[in-house]
C-alpha cells in the first residue's frame, strides 16, 4: 500500500544537512540507495540529486515507520519526516558530506515502490560498472548515479557559463531552423521528408553555417546560438550523430580578434565551472608544424615525444623499402616541382620515429603489438632500435651499426630508450606515429590528467584530395577564405586545369582550439565576395548550374553587400568531456545514442505505420 505526500513539503535535500542541524526537524524525499537491517534499526542512505543522508529507523520510537521500512528495497521513493542527530563518533562517515548527522525518522511515507534495477547503481569507481549496453537501456536509472549526474549539471553550468559570456559581449542568440536545406560539413545529411510536398526532403542542419553567416549579411554582426547538429557519419568515442554546438559569427573581424573570442570563451567556461586556469593567450601552431612534430592536426602537448625525422640520415640506403620510399615519391615530382609545391604532406615519403624513454626493455611481444598498432593507421611496418647495454635493432642486419648509431644520435635517444620507426607516405607515416605517440604515453603513463594544454591550430589546408575520385574536396567546408598570400594561387589552380594539383597547396584562414587532444573548436574566416565563392564552387566541382541549385539562395545573399565575417564552433560535448575528465562522449550526455547509431532506451530508429508512409508518398524497399 504506497502513501500520499499531500501537503507534505521537502525542507531539505539529501546532500544538505550538516552538523549545525543537530537537533531541527526536517523532511528528506528521494531514492533508498541503500539498507541495512539491524533487527530494531534499520538504516536507510537516502539519495537525490545533490547527495545521500543516513536516515535510522528504529522499532521503538517509530513502530509504524520501521514496519513499512521493512518491506522498502533499492530505489524506492519515500519521504522521510524526523530530528537530525549527530552520529557516534565511530558511527561518522568522513566520505559522505552528510557524514556527521542522521535523521531519526517519527514517520515514513512511501510514496512509490521500484522493480529490481538490472544493474547495482551504488558501485564504487567506473571499473565496477555494469556494461553499456544495459545502462544505455535503462538511462533513467545510470542518470541517478552520482557520476552522471555531475556530468550532466556540469553541461548545464558550461552552456550557462557561454551564454553569460557571449550576452555579456554584445552577442545576439538566434535560432536557426532546423528544418532546412543541406547545409554541408563533409557528412551525409539526415533527411526529413515533407508531406505537404510530397517527395521532397528537408535536411537536418550539420551545422547552422550558411544560416549564420546570412545573420551577418542582415547585419546581426554579432550572432551566437546553442545549436544541435546533425550528422550521419562513422562515430567514434567522441563524436555522436547528434550533437550540440556552440556556434558563433562576427563581422569585420580578422583571425586574431575570432582567436581572441575563442580564448576568452573557453577561459571563462573553465574557470567559471573547472576552477581551471587557462592561459590568457593560447599558443598558436600552423597546421604544417603540428602535422611535422607531432603527426597530429590536434595534438596532445600534455607530453612531449615529437616526432624526428630520419629521413635524411638515409637517403643514401640500398635497403629497399625505404629506398623507395624516400627516392621513388622524389622522382615521381613533377619537373621542376620542390616538394613544397607539390602537395607538401600528401605526395612525399619519409622515415620517421618516436623516441621512447626508458623502454629498451620492451618485448619482443610488446613492440609486435605497437607494430599491429601501427599498422591500423595503414603503416606496413614498425621498425625498432633499442638502446639497451647493447644495441639491438630490428634494421641492424640491413643497414649495419653504424648507420644505425647515426639514427639513434639523430633521434637523440640515450642509452635506455626505444626508437619506433615508421616510413611510408607522409600521410601515412604521420597518421601511424602521431597516434603512436598517443597510444605510447597511454601506455607508459606520460600523461599529466591534472594539465591541459591549448593552442590554436592555423592555416589549415584549404582542401583534402580524395584518392578515390581524384577530386579535391573542401577541408572545412566551403565558405572558408583562401588565405591572401595564396589567393593568386587559388585562382590559377580552378582557372588553368593543368594547374589543378595547386589546390592541394592552398592554405585556408581555417583554425582548430585544440586541448589536451581533443578538437575543441573549428572555424574560419569566411568568403564574403561572390566570385571566390564562385571559384570556390568551381574548385570543388560544382558546376555552376550545380552550385546554384545547391547554395543559389546563399549566392544571391552574397549579391547584397556582405560583409567581412568569420566565426567558429565549439563541440559542447568535447568541451565538457575536458571539464569532466572523461573519454566517453556518452558520459556528458543524458540520452546518447550507441556506437551503431541507436537509441536503445526508445529503440529508436524504428518502424513508422504504413499510414504514415502513405502520406509522405514513400515506399520502403526491402534492402
Ligand atoms: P566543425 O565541423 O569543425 O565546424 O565542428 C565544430 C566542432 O563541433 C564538434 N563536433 C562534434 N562533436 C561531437 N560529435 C560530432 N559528430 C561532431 N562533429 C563536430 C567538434 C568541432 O570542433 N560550421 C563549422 C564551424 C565554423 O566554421 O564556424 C563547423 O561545424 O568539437
Amino acid at each position: 500500500m504506497l502513501d500520499v505526500l499531500g501537503n507534505l513539503e521537502r525542507t531539505h535535500t539529501c546532500g544538505e544537512l550538516r552538523a549545525e542541524a543537530v537537533g531541527t526537524q526536517v523532511v528528506l524525499m528521494g531514492w533508498v540507495a541503500k539498507k541495512r537491517d539491524f533487527g530494531v534499526f534499520t538504516f536507510i542512505d537516502l539519495r537525490d540529486r545533490d547527495g545521500v543522508t543516513q536516515v535510522v529507523v528504529s522499532e521503538e520510537t517509530a513502530a509504524e515507520a520501521h514496519a513499512k521500512a521493512k518491506n522498502i528495497r533499492g530505489e524506492f521513493v519515500i519521504a522521510v519526516k524526523g530530528e537530525v542527530v549527530r552520529r557516534d563518533e565511530g558511527a561518522r562517515n568522513a566520505k559522505l558530506s552528510t557524514g556527521e548527522i542522521e535523521v531519526k525518522v517519527a514517520e515514513l511515507l512511501v510514496l512509490n515502490d521500484a522493480a529490481v534495477p538490472p544493474f547495482q547503481l551504488e558501485v564504487a569507481g567506473s571499473e565496477n560498472l555494469a556494461d553499456e549496453y544495459t545502462r544505455l537501456k535503462y538511462r533513467y536509472l545510470d542518470l541517478r548515479r552520482p557520476a552522471l549526474q555531475h556530468n550532466i549539471r556540469t553541461r548545464a553550468k558550461a552552456v550557462a557559463a557561454i551564454r553569460e559570456y557571449f550576452d555579456d559581449r554584445g552577442f545576439i542568440e538566434i535560432e536557426t531552423p532546423i528544418l532546412l536545406k543541406s547545409t554541408p560539413e563533409g557528412a551525409r545529411d539526415f533527411i526529413v521528408p515533407s508531406r505537404i510536398h510530397a517527395g521532397k526532403f528537408f535536411a537536418l542542419p550539420q551545422s547552422p553555417q550558411i544560416l549564420k553567416q546570412i545573420t551577418m549579411i542582415a547585419g546581426f554582426d554579432k550572432y551566437y546560438q546553442i545549436a544541435r547538429c546533425f550528422r550521419d557519419e562513422d562515430l567514434r568515442a567522441d563524436r555522436q550523430p547528434e550533437f550540440t554546438q556552440l556556434d558563433m559569427e562576427m563581422s569585420f573581424v580578422n583571425r586574431e580578434q575570432v582567436y581572441r573570442e575563442i580564448e576568452g570563451m573557453f577561459n571563462h567556461v573553465t574557470r567559471k565551472v573547472g576552477g581551471i586556469e587557462l592561459p590568457a593567450e593560447w599558443p598558436r601552431m600552423t597546421y604544417a608544424e603540428a602535422m611535422r612534430r607531432y603527426g597530429s592536426d590536434k595534438p596532445d602537448l600534455r607530453f612531449g615525444m615529437e616526432l624526428i625525422d630520419l629521413s635524411d640520415d638515409l637517403r643514401d640506403t640500398d635497403f629497399a623499402p625505404f629506398a623507395a620510399i624516400l627516392s621513388g615519391t622524389r622522382a615521381s615530382l613533377p619537373a621542376g616541382e620542390s616538394e613544397e609545391q607539390a602537395g607538401g604532406l600528401r605526395s612525399q615519403g619519409e622515415v620517421k620515429c618516436i623516441v621512447v624513454k626508458g623502454r629498451a626493455d620492451y618485448s619482443r611481444k610488446q613492440t609486435d603489438e605497437l607494430q599491429e598498432f601501427v599498422k591500423r593507421y595503414g603503416a606496413g611496418a614498425m621498425a625498432w632500435i633499442k638502446v639497451g647495454d647493447e644495441v639491438t635493432s630490428s634494421l641492424l642486419k640491413v643497414l649495419g651499426e653504424e648507420k644505425i648509431d647515426q639514427l639513434i644520435a639523430t633521434a637523440g635517444a640515450e642509452r635506455g630508450d626505444a626508437v619506433l620507426i615508421v616510413a611510408g607516405k607522409k600521410s601515412v607515416v604521420a597518421a601511424a606515429l602521431g597516434a603512436l605517440r598517443n597510444e605510447v604515453a597511454r601506455r607508459e603513463d606520460l600523461i599529466d590528467r591534472s594539465k591541459f594544454e591549448c593552442l590554436i591550430v592555423t592555416e589549415f589546408p584549404m582542401f583534402e584530395h580524395d584518392e578515390e575520385t581524384d577530386a579535391y574536396v573542401a577541408a572545412h567546408h566551403p565558405f572558408t577564405s583562401p588565405m591572401d598570400e595564396d589567393l593568386e594561387m587559388f585562382k590559377t589552380a580552378v582557372n588553368d586545369p593543368s594547374q589543378h594539383h595547386l589546390l592541394g597547396n592552398v592554405r585556408a584562414k581555417a583554425y582548430d582550439a585544440v586541448i589536451n587532444g581533443y578538437e575543441c573548436a573549428g572555424g574560419s574566416i569566411r568568403i564574403h565576395q561572390k566570385e571566390i565563392q564562385a571559384l570556390n564552387f568551381k574548385a570543388l566541382g560544382l558546376t555552376p548550374e550545380k552550385a546554384r541549385e545547391r547554395f543559389g539562395f546563399f549566392l544571391d545573399a552574397l549579391e547584397y553587400g556582405t560583409p567581412p565575417h568569420g566565426g567558429f564552433a565549439a563541440g559542447i560535448e568535447r568541451t565538457c568531456m575536458i571539464l569532466c575528465g572523461t573519454e566517453n562522449i556518452r558520459d556528458v550526455m543524458a540520452f546518447p545514442k550507441t556506437a551503431s547509431a541507436q537509441d536503445l532506451m526508445m529503440d529508436a530508429p524504428g518502424d513508422v505505420d504504413e499510414a504514415q508512409l502513405d502520406e509522405l508518398g514513400i515506399i520502403v524497399r526491402n534492402s
